[in-house]
């Protein structure tokens, strides 16, 4: 089945949150101008994969790692997970949404992300995004090669590190975090962003970042002595009748019935 070409990132299914995409750029460019490589476990149809490959440069390659629907015995770790990519991922579909935005397409593992292991030299990478399988075996594992991959100064971002539904993954993360020396730098209500490094740079790019912007916000926190930054999207008032057209937007229509009597 063919389908439309994605015009903008928008139109590219995920679900690649507007503040993660900006600070996916934010911590990128702070890992320095040394040049080093960008992996991604887990592409799907390329939302997050699209903007990484805004940051390659010259020399530096982005892999994305997928299993792309594959039903070889036992590569998806949930049974329901298989069916549910089934419906709309391919290789093919990945791969012409990606062309759609970078000329240069990414180096591509078709297969579990446990076939990355010998294929990334040590401290190759400058970024890294998990973002597979959501069990915390497989997460686990993700977390060893991505600690082999990354160079001291780089930053790996973990998504659904607090979601309900896929408690293995915090257990992950947590777990690398007392027992693994990972740092935390900073979070969102989706990613958590963390290093082997100093979390300071980091941060403090966050925070330049930030400065300035209405629509962002940066709270300190502190996490077993170490400073970690809560980043969320903060609600701008629309301008000119905000508040009418908020309740506009906002309300179903059976309720907004009901309110345009009573407002002005
Ligand atoms: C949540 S999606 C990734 C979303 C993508 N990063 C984005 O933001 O658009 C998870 C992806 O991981 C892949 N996946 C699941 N388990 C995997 C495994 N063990 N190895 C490699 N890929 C896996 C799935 O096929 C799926 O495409």
């Amino acid at each position: 089945m063919s389908r439309a070409l994605p015009r903008t990132l928008d139109d590219v299914p995920g679900w690649f949150q507007p503040v993660d995409q900006e600070l996916f750029g934010v911590l990128i460019e702070a890992t320095g101008s040394e040049p080093g490589d960008l992996l991604e476990m887990g592409c799907y149809l390329g939302k997050s994969a699209i903007v990484m490959g805004r940051h390659v440069g010259r020399g530096e390659r982005l892999t994305v790692c997928d299993l792309f629907g594959d039903e070889t015995h036992g590569n998806y770790s949930r049974p329901g997970t298989l069916a549910f990519y089934r419906k709309t991922l391919t290789r093919d579909a990945f791969e012409a949404n990606y062309r759609a935005f970078h000329d240069e397409p990414p180096h591509i593992v078709h297969g579990r992300t446990t076939d990355l292991a010998d294929g990334i030299g040590a401290g190759s990478c400058r970024f890294v995004h998990i973002d597979a399988s959501h069990q915390y075996e497989d997460v686990s594992g993700d977390i060893d090669i991505t600690r082999r991959a990354l160079r001291p100064h780089g930053i790996v971002a973990f998504d659904d590190y607090r979601t309900a539904h896929v408690p293995g993954v915090g257990a992950a993360v947590w777990e690398a975090v007392f027992t693994k020396g990972l740092r935390p730098v900073c979070l969102s209500s989706s990613k958590l962003y963390a290093t082997w490094g100093d979390p300071e740079p980091f941060q403090a790019a966050v925070r330049t970042w930030a400065k300035g912007r209405a629509d962002r916000t940066v709270a300190k926190d502190t996490i077993a002595g170490g400073p970690v930054l809560r980043v969320s999207a903060a609600k701008v008032p629309v301008q000119g009748g905000g508040a009418r057209r908020m309740v506009r937007e906002r309300l179903p229509p059976v309720l907004l019935r009901t309110v345009r009597k009573v407002l002005p």
